[in-house]
């Protein structure tokens, strides 16, 4: 008998810093509802300079650990395109700062914003093989462009952890998935580049030919007719692109779209801009916070990743989800950022360092529970706070 397998817990944490677009759209003398309703984002996540993706990813999984412990979780991914070393895995240091046990299989994945889905889709094969286990997934993701670029306005930052597990309490995942893979130069981050290069155009048109090729490949493995699909949770590099996204399948398959399926997803990207690996799963906590009628409802799930790769999967609700969901927390921490001047943005941008500058000490800036403390013998540092 085939073991129901998928997401049990969903955790989010972001960074310490929050600048409203406004403000933004003010200094660069752009209309700000280009960014209100053209791109559909509000404000974005800047991190200060004790934060990264060791203490976002740490931080979004730690109250998963106190709600289920340690003892079950064999395996961590952490999956993420702001990494911080060539050679550790980022998901080592959040392996420590979280206590859990040395019999944990511990890696750290990367495809641009797609990899989390790479990380969930392994974890639901070895919890399908061994369903005692209990596998965290972690998306963490700094977006950050050139200051005065057209993408600047789509920068952010943030972490979802994801614990999963047999006989899942949010949603169970089903098998069928599609995918899509072809070689762009939409979208990349050089070595030793702090910033990504992009073309923003051809990366609206790379996603969107993606999620046709995902949809297609998921109908050739058994995905589900698309009538089937009650809600849709797409990748959002900024809300609007969802807009896009559920706009161009429906022209495919012949349907009238229906944008009541997409709004709920879309709250909490829209706060806190682009988190890459984690906006997918961002998108699924909005949903599940604000949609009280999930019960057993199919979501459809679009994870794109620009370079380029995409994946379509489907997902049904378990009855009781709402004992197990976090809105609480993720306002929290939402309305926790301290709000930031322009020029205050400009100056964090401005000083991000690479670890060849030598050893530094970091001060104290954000609130979580976790810390980035500098750099010794070329080695870095974290804390709990
Ligand atoms: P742009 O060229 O400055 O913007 O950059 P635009 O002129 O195309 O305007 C954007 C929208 O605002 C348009 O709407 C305008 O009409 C509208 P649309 O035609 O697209 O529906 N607009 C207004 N609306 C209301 N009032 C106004 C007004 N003015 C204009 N006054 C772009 C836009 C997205 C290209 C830029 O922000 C960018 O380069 N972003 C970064 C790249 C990106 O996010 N790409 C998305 C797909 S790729 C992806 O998702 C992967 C990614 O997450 C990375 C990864 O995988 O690792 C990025």
């Amino acid at each position: 008998m085939s073991v129901a397998v998928g997401i049990h817990d969903l955790s989010v944490a972001t960074a310490a810093h929050v600048l409203d677009l406004d403000l933004l759209a003010a200094y660069q003398g752009v209309d700000p509802a280009k960014y209100h309703i053209g791109l559909g984002q509000d404000r974005m996540s800047v991190p200060g300079p004790d934060e990264d993706i060791v203490t976002m990813a740490a931080a979004a999984a730690q109250p998963i650990v106190e709600r289920v412990g340690a003892e079950n979780i064999r395996t961590l991914y952490l999956a993420t395109e702001s990494g911080v070393d060539q050679s550790k895995s980022a998901a080592v240091w959040v392996h420590r700062l979280l206590g859990l046990p040395a019999s944990c299989r511990v890696v750290e994945l990367k495809q641009a914003c797609y990899a989390a889905t790479a990380a969930l889709q392994a974890a639901l094969a070895q919890v399908a093989r061994s369903p005692q286990d209990e596998v965290l997934v972690i998306g963490a993701d700094i977006a950050r462009y050139d200051l005065d670029s057209a993408a600047e306005a789509t920068q952010g930052a943030g972490a979802v952890a994801m614990l999963v597990r047999a006989d899942p309490g949010l949603v169970t995942i089903e098998p069928a998935s599609g995918v899509f893979t072809a070689e762009v130069d939409d979208f990349w981050r050089p070595n030793g580049s702090s910033t990504a290069v992009v073309d923003g155009k051809l990366s609206v048109s790379a996603y969107l030919d993606a999620i046709v090729g995902a949809w297609d490949d998921y109908r050739a493995r058994g995905g589900v007719d698309y009538d089937r699909i009650d809600r849709w949770c797409h990748h959002q590099p900024f809300t609007k692109m969802a807009v896009k996204a559920h706009r161009a399948l429906a022209a495919h398959v012949g349907a009238e779209p229906d944008e009541s399926q997409i709004t709920a997803s879309t709250g909490y990207n829209r706060q806190l801009g682009n988190s890459y690996t984690a906006s997918l799963y961002l998108a699924l906590a909005a949903l599940l916070d604000e949609d009280d009628d999930l019960d057993g409802a199919r979501i459809g799930f679009f994870s794109y990743g620009s370079g380029s790769v995409g994946e379509l999967f489907a997902g049904v609700v378990s009855p009781g989800y709402r004992t197990l969901r976090r809105a609480e927390a993720t306002r929290a921490a939402l309305s926790a950022r301290r709000p930031l001047s322009v020029a205050e943005y400009r100056e964090l941008h401005a000083n991000v360092h690479a670890d060849d500058d030598g050893d530094r000490t970091v001060a104290p800036v954000s609130r979580g529970p976790f810390r980035f403390t500098g750099v010794e013998g070329r080695a870095r540092r974290y804390t709990r706070a």
